[in-house]
This record gives structure tokens, C-alpha cells and sequence, in this order.
């Protein structure tokens, strides 16, 4: 789109009373300070969006003389169709003409609007407009015609363990996303390896406070002690046997004490015998008891001495048979058995200990074991996630790279810089338009306009929107290459009243 100011009219806009100036291809601004050469460039961002060619709000009302009404014309010619726009201003209140009829704000915005971007129209316009917008909105307002590279291009300039690695992860996510899950996975990484090693050094500590249990492996400790049960079991076996040969010597003697209390019994009953009396006469009646009856009692008598003898004489025998049996016998004292039984088994007591801190020595050490595994896992993860952290910041690296080259492709004498590294070696977006190094704000007026010249001719090619450009000041600069478009050139010259000159090309 090709964009041409034909002419425009000032009514009482600001210093101007009553002027139109028609537009060549060139048009020069001429005339002493003051003469309102500057203003002249105004009044079109006027007309368009009520601003200054800086894009700030605008009250052209005169200052220095009375009028009712302010009124600017604009007369465009876009792609070979005239367009006509006007702007009045009359205490306060703001009129719009869209071919010269009489719109409503809202109305003439939008046919304005729809003509062209205002940042871009205000930047072409005006060599000072773009560089004078936040960084942000110039870097976007510039990358919006160079496209990012694609992944696989930077892959291809990145070191092949790096490039492996992101273009099997692209395959799932995208790169931002890829930097959220493994900063992550980092950070819990971090954690849970700080923890791990943790475990193990407690771990340790633990196997370091165990009591020392000599250099004998536990087998041959198992072996001393089941030598040391064996004993013990053949000496418990023996208590055993002895504990039965003694309880039949125990039987025995209380057997014999028991006969021996039958005899000492029987003993008693001897002398009621022997001293039982033959009685003459009867009991109840007291008759005399003849011959054969008294002979009768005395040969009972008799039987039942020979029956006591006989009983007694067995009971002793009984006696003293066992009594000959239990000296057969020898009853054995287990005292010193059970002795040697518990210091001997008190002598495997030192083993057992041995044995079962081997037993927990075997099993933190597996712990150990265990947690250093761990340890190393987690240590793993958390390098592979380190890696992966540091190619997105090299492939970051390099996309701005590119980008930045080819951005940079677009333009002759500046560079432009679109990113900054920090100091943790990431990329931040930045802007700067640079001269040989110089940054744009520090350049003199004429490296400034030749600047802002170069800078708007790329983004005039780049959108393919072709607009006039007004040059003011253009005294402060010797030469200049012929920006793209109408071009609108104001000079100083000392003493001369104000002369406007458009030209054509033949
Ligand atoms: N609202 C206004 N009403 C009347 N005059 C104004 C108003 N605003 C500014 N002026 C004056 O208009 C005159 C023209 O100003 P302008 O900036 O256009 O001059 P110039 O030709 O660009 O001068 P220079 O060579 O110094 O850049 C100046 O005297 C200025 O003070
Ligand atoms: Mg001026």
C-alpha cells in the first residue's frame, strides 16, 4: 500500500492562520525558526489521530490570536484513490470529515484504523516515532515480520549429545514446557538428593557405632558357638539321666522309710502280745472256763504269735533287701553339673553378642547399600535434568542467535540487538538499535536521523506499506540516503520567511 499526502489545508492550527501546502514527491520546508515548519508536520498525525508526530495528545488552538474554529484538511492519495479526511476543533468540541462530510468519532476511526497500523504509520511518518516507543513494543513491532527459526535449524547448530537430547524430548513437548518440568524436577531433585545423601551418612554413623566384633567372620563365630550348644546339650542330657537314676534312689529310700516305720509299728505291737494274758474264766459271766477252752486260747494265742513273727520277720526282710538294693545304688550330686553347664553356656554369651551385631551389621549395610543406590539414582536424575536445563538454555541461545542474524540481514549500517545474556547464562529479550557500537540514544542528531531513517525503511519494506516521511530539522545533516516514499524535508534558513516547495519527478 502506497500512502501520498496530495495537500493540506490549515485553518487557525496553532502559529498557521489560513494555509494549504501542496505535496510533490519532495516537498521543502523552508523558513527561518519559528516560521512554523514543525507545525506544518504536525497537522497530518493531527488530522489521523489527534496527536502530535510523537504521538501525544495535540490542542492546536491558537495561542497568540483569537479564532472560532480550528480546521485541518488532509487530502491522501492511497494506492490512486483520493481520500479526504478533516478535523475541526471549536471550543473543545472536535468535528470529523471523512470527504469532507460531517462523521462521528467512532465513524472516522475506524476508516482510519482500517488504512494502516498507527505505531507503524506514526514510525514511518516520523524517523523519531519508532525509537521513542517502549523497547518492548519496538522489538515486537519489528519481529513481527522476521519469523523464528524453526527447532530442527537450531537443532542443527547445536552439539550433537544436546541436539539428541532435545529433539527426542520436541517430540513430546514444546520448549518452554520442557524447562518447566525438568526445573522441577530439579529442584525436587535437589531435595531428595540432599535427603539421600543424608541417609546414607546417618546410615554409617550407624554402622560406626556399632561395638567392634573383631576381625572373625561370623562362621567361624556360628561354628564356636554351636560347638559351645553341643557341649552344653551332652552336659543337659547328663543332668537328665542323672536327674532319673536319682529319682529312682529317692524311690527307694522312701520306700524303705516307709517299711522301716511298718517295722518300728510292729515293734510296738510285739509287747501286747507276749504280754497278753490266758484268762481262766469268762469275760461276761465270770464262770470258770474249763480245760479245753483254756487250751483252746492258748493255742490262739500262740497262732497269732507265730503270724505276728511271721509279718515282722517279712516287713524286716522287705527292709533290708532294699536297704542292700540302695547300696547297689549311688546317688549323684548335680551341683557341679549345673555349674559347668552355665559356665559354659555363660561362655557363649560374648558369641551370641558378636553374632547378632553381625546380624545388624548385615543389614545396614544393606541399608547402605540401598541408599547409596539410591544416592546414585538420584544423582543421575537430577545431571540428566541439569543437562536438559542447560541445552534449553543453549538452544535458546542459539534461536536468538539466528533470529537475531536474521534480523540483522534486514538492515545496512545498524545492528540491533534483541538479546541479553544474564549472568546464569540464560537469554533475556532486550532491544537496541546500535551505530558502530553506539547505542540510538547516544548518537548526535544527524546519526540520529540517519538511524531513524535506515529503521523505518526496513519496516517500511518489511510491511509493504510505503507512506510519506517528514524530515524536520534536516539542517543538522549533510546527507542522507532517499528513504522510502513521499519525503517531506524542513531546513532552517536564517532570515527566510516561510517557503514550501513541492516537486516531481519528471
Ligand atoms: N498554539 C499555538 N498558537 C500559536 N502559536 C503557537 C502555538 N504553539 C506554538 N506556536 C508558535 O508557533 C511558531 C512556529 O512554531 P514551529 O515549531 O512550527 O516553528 P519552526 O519553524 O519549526 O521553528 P524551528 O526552526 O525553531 O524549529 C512558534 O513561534 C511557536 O512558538
Ligand atoms: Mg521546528
Amino acid at each position: 500500500m502506497q500512502v501520498i499526502i496530495k495537500t493540506l489545508t490549515l485553518k487557525n492550527f496553532k502559529s498557521h492562520r489560513d494555509i494549504t501546502v501542496n505535496f510533490g514527491e519532495r516537498t521543502d520546508i523552508t523558513g527561518d525558526n519559528a516560521e512554523g515548519k514543525s507545525t506544518i508536520c504536525e497537522a497530518p498525525s493531527y488530522v489521523l489521530y489527534g496527536t502530535d508526530a510523537l504521538g501525544s495528545k495535540l490542542d492546536p488552538t491558537p495561542i497568540t490570536y483569537e479564532a472560532e474554529e480550528t480546521k485541518v484538511s488532509l487530502l491522501l492519495e492511497i494506492d490512486g484513490e483520493e481520500l479526504m479526511l478533516g478535523r475541526s476543533l471549536k471550543k473543545n468540541k472536535t468535528t470529523y470529515y471523512l470527504n469532507d462530510v460531517p462523521s462521528k468519532a467512532g465513524e472516522f476511526n475506524e476508516v482510519v484504523e482500517k488504512l494502516f497500523d498507527k505505531d507503524l504509520f506514526l514510525s514511518l511518518y516520523n524517523p523519531s516515532y519508532f525509537p521513542s516507543m517502549h523497547w518492548e513494543k519496538q522489538r515486537s513491532m519489528l519481529l513481527q515480520y522476521v519469523t523464528s527459526p524453526i527447532n530442527k535449524d537450531v537443532l542443527k547448530l547445536m552439539p550433537d549429545e544436546q541436539n539428541k537430547c532435545l529433539a527426542a524430548l520436541f517430540k513430546k513437548h514444546r520448549l518452554e514446557d520442557i524447562k518447566k518440568i525438568h526445573a522441577e524436577n530439579k529442584t525436587s531433585l535437589d531435595k531428595k538428593y540432599i535427603a539421600a545423601q543424608s541417609r546414607t551418612k546417618t546410615l554409617k554413623e550407624q554402622v560406626d557405632q556399632l561395638p567392634n566384633v573383631g576381625a572373625a567372620p561370623i562362621e567361624s563365630l556360628k561354628a564356636e558357638l554351636s560347638q559351645i550348644d553341643k557341649q552344653v546339650r551332652e552336659k543337659e542330657s547328663l543332668l537328665d539321666s542323672t536327674w532319673e537314676k536319682n529319682q529312682s534312689y529317692n524311690s527307694l529310700q522312701a520306700k524303705i522309710r516307709n517299711l522301716q516305720d511298718q517295722v518300728e509299728m510292729s515293734k510296738e505291737r510285739w509287747p501286747l502280745l507276749k504280754n497278753e494274758k490266758i484268762e481262766d474264766s469268762c469275760r461276761t459271766c465270770k464262770r470258770p472256763l474249763d480245760e479245753e477252752s483254756v487250751t483252746e486260747v492258748k493255742a490262739d494265742k500262740e497262732s497269732r504269735i507265730k503270724d505276728y513273727r511271721a509279718n515282722h520277720e517279712k516287713l524286716r526282710k522287705e527292709r533290708d533287701d532294699l536297704k542292700a538294693q540302695l547300696k547297689e545304688m549311688v546317688f549323684v550330686d548335680a551341683t557341679e553339673l549345673r555349674e559347668e553347664i552355665r559356665v559354659v553356656d555363660s561362655s557363649a554369651l560374648p558369641l551370641r553378642e558378636a553374632i547378632q551385631i553381625h546380624g545388624q551389621l548385615a543389614r545396614l549395610e544393606e541399608q547402605v547399600n540401598q541408599a547409596q543406590v539410591d544416592e546414585k539414582e538420584t544423582l543421575q536424575s537430577l545431571n540428566e535434568s541439569i543437562f536438559i536445563l542447560d541445552s534449553v538454555k543453549a538452544f535458546k541461545a542459539k534461536e536468538a542467535e539466528l533470529q537475531g542474524e536474521k534480523v540483522q540481514a534486514l538492515f545496512d549500517t545498524l545492528s540491533v540487538r534483541l538479546f541479553e545474556e544474564q549472568k546464569n547464562g540464560e537469554m533475556k529479550n532486550t532491544f537496541e538499535i546500535e551505530l558502530d557500537k553506539k547505542p540510538y540514544r547516544k548518537l548526535s542528531t544527524a546519526e540520529g536521523i540517519r538511524a531513524g531513517l535506515e529503521l523505518r525503511d526496513v519496516l517500511s519494506q518489511q510491511s509493504e506499506l510505503i507512506t510519506p516521511v517528514f524530515l524536520d530539522n534536516a539542517e543538522s545533516i549533510t546527507t542522507f540516503k532517499q528513504p522510502i516514499g513521499q519525503l517531506i524535508v524542513s531546513r532552517v534558513v536564517a532570515g527566510q520567511e516561510l517557503i514550501i516547495e513541492g516537486v516531481d519527478a519528471k
